[in-house]
């Protein structure tokens, strides 16, 4: 092998090495930025705002949003409502957009001691299971939904 296929192949490794790396960094869940203010985050993660609809089936679905296991809301169609939190029945006319926003990514910035899950944060959990290591268990895309759904309820 002459020294120009040497450099070449060598090129092709650090080629494929960036490529791989992008892969890997795409399929994970990447963190949006945020800033809490005032215990709020005032901005949508997405920079656009949600979709209420979707926002309401992901507040029913138990693999995701699962908010109906702790909350009463307007959900007729299910039976079972949780009684741990708060009725989010009229919680629009007490809560601002953002301070919903900042407790749907995690409450425990606002109050450390609550059992409501941190939905968008991916470090200091105990016990994951190996496949929800190193993710956040909504998108900021589905936050911004559930965002949205949450301030229909007046
Ligand atoms: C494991 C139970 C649990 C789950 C699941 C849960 N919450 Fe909560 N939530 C609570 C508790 C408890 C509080 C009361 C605040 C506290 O503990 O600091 C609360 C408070 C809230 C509040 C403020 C209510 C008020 O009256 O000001 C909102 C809004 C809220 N939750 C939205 C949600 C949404 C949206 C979801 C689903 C994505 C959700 N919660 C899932 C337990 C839960």
């Amino acid at each position: 092998m002459g020294f120009k296929t040497l450099a070449i192949s060598a090129l092709g490794v650090a080629l494929s090495f960036t490529l791989g790396t992008f892969a890997t960094a795409a399929e994970k869940n990447m963190m949006v930025k945020f800033v809490v203010k005032d215990e709020a985050i005032a901005k949508s993660l997405t920079g656009k705002p949600g979709n209420a609809v979707k926002g309401r089936k992901l507040a029913i679905n138990r693999k995701l949003g699962n908010c109906l296991a702790c909350h009463v809301m307007p959900i007729p169609e299910q039976t079972f409502h949780g009684l741990i939190g708060p009725d989010l029945n009229g919680v629009a006319g007490r809560r601002s957009a953002g301070e919903v926003r900042l407790l749907i990514v995690n409450p425990k910035l606002v109050n450390p001691d609550t059992i409501m899950p941190a939905f968008y944060r991916k470090d200091g959990f105990e016990r994951v299971m190996k496949k929800f290591q190193g993710k956040t268990m909504l998108s900021a895309e589905q936050v911004e939904d559930l965002v949205a759904y949450t301030m229909t309820l007046k």
